[in-house]
């Protein structure tokens, strides 16, 4: 059974249609595709922005996203606005929304001190799923600002962070509730100098075994950390409690939006066999967890030109063989190449079918791999226009 064209026109006119989060494995084609489906929208009359998650500079630049406060959304030139839509677009700023937490969850003293202490940097930088996290946050609050009226858009579209694993973003709040309940936070939570806190865990977490492991890690801790190091640490657990206990609130409120209707997910995927996989992955977790989605999108698929697709890769090879016999040799190159393309494309088709087996129920659409990449609204017009039109 053939999967359904995807009705993207229909979902995107929809008014009822409000999140769209476009996920994958890296490098499929995910911030191409949600600006690409931003811009398609905002010219069909909708009031998009979209959120994007380390653009290529030079889509960034299309964008208008290059020069410093990139992360609040900024009107987008070169956009038709002729049908009454518009597009705005941001950066994910992982660091600045986290600040922005920080600021708004405690005192601007403590806040302040927070943001100096010497660990703080790197953990904004680098803590596993920290770009997940921000973008569910940021995700929130541009949705709000668009159901408060106050936003000039009504219309969201995100990309996700180029995580490991695609469904890092769907579990980045249930993962930071774990985090915060975790043995090393609640060690470290503990007010009071590093040695005298760790030391008086055992007692109050209770039994002997316990006692000498969480004594064993306090050491180990001290030594490899150093005492100063270990109070930077746990000065920052301490104030990150407090910002994340909020802000965890919040994103199991957005995820918990993000499965009823109005929002969809978009599944983007390249048509090779680990993408594939992790697509299916991404596809049976969705609907294990009951969340929208809205097609799969084959990113960089191998399209053979409208007049030449009929042409099978066989009867191109024959043919190819009788003009290079009579000497027609360019003719003949050209028919191989095709025989080449028209290959590819079925093996493409087939790997495809063969992810979805049992996934049929979700459209499929298939975006052309262009000679370049796509780096300006011009380009972006065409990839929507290919999802439209498969
Ligand atoms: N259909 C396409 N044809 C040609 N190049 C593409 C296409 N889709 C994406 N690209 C290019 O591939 C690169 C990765 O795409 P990107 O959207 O940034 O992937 P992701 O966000 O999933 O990491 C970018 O340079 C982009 O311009
Ligand atoms: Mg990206």
């Amino acid at each position: 059974m053939t999967a359904a064209a995807w009705a993207l026109d229909a979902l995107l006119d929809d008014p009822a249609t409000r999140t769209l989060i476009c996920c994958g494995s890296g490098g499929v084609g995910k911030t191409t595709t949600a600006a690409a489906l931003a811009v398609r929208a905002a010219e069909r009359g909708r009031r998009v922005v979209v959120l994007t998650v380390d653009p290529s500079r030079r889509l960034a630049q299309a964008l208008g996203l290059v020069d410093g406060g990139t992360a609040e959304p900024r009107p987008v030139a070169g956009v038709s606005t002729g049908a009454g839509g518009s597009l705005h677009a941001a950066v994910l700023d992982a660091r600045a929304t986290l600040d922005a937490l920080v600021d708004d969850a405690l005192p601007p003293e403590r806040a302040a001190q927070l943001k100096r202490n010497p660990v703080y940097g790197s953990v904004a930088g680098s803590f596993s799923g920290t770009q997940e996290y921000m973008a569910m946050e940021r995700l929130g609050q541009l949705r709000e600002a668009a159901l408060s009226g106050e936003a000039p858009w009504e219309l969201v579209v995100v990309d996700t962070p180029p995580s490991r694993s695609a469904l890092d973003f769907i579990d980045a709040p249930a993962r930071l509730g774990r985090f915060l309940d975790g043995r090393l936070v609640t060690l470290l939570r503990r007010p009071s100098t590093p040695r005298a806190g760790l030391a008086a865990v055992p007692a109050a977490v209770a039994g002997r075994v316990t006692s000498s492991i969480t004594g064993g890690v306090a050491a180990v801790m001290d030594k490899v950390l150093g005492g100063a190091l270990l109070r930077d640490v746990q000065a920052l657990v301490q104030g990150l409690d407090v910002v994340f206990g909020g802000f965890q609130q919040r994103a199991l409120t957005t995820s918990a939006a993000l499965a009823a209707p109005g929002s969809a997910f978009v599944v983007v995927t390249a048509a090779e066999a680990d993408a594939l996989a992790e697509a299916r992955f991404l596809l049976e977790r969705l609907a294990r967890d009951r969340l929208p989605t809205a097609a799969l999108v084959v990113n960089r698929a191998t399209v053979l030109a409208p007049g030449a697709a009929h042409l099978g890769a066989e009867e191109a090879g024959r043919l190819a063989a009788v003009l290079e016999a009579a000497g027609h040799d360019r003719a003949a190159a050209l028919l191989r190449l095709h025989a080449e393309l028209a290959l590819t494309a079925a093996a493409e088709a087939a790997a495809v079918q063969g992810l979805l087996g049992d996934h049929d129920a979700a459209a499929v659409a298939t975006a052309a791999a262009r000679p370049v990449d796509v780096h300006d609204v011009v380009a972006l017009r065409e990839v929507a226009a290919d999802l439209a039109r498969s």
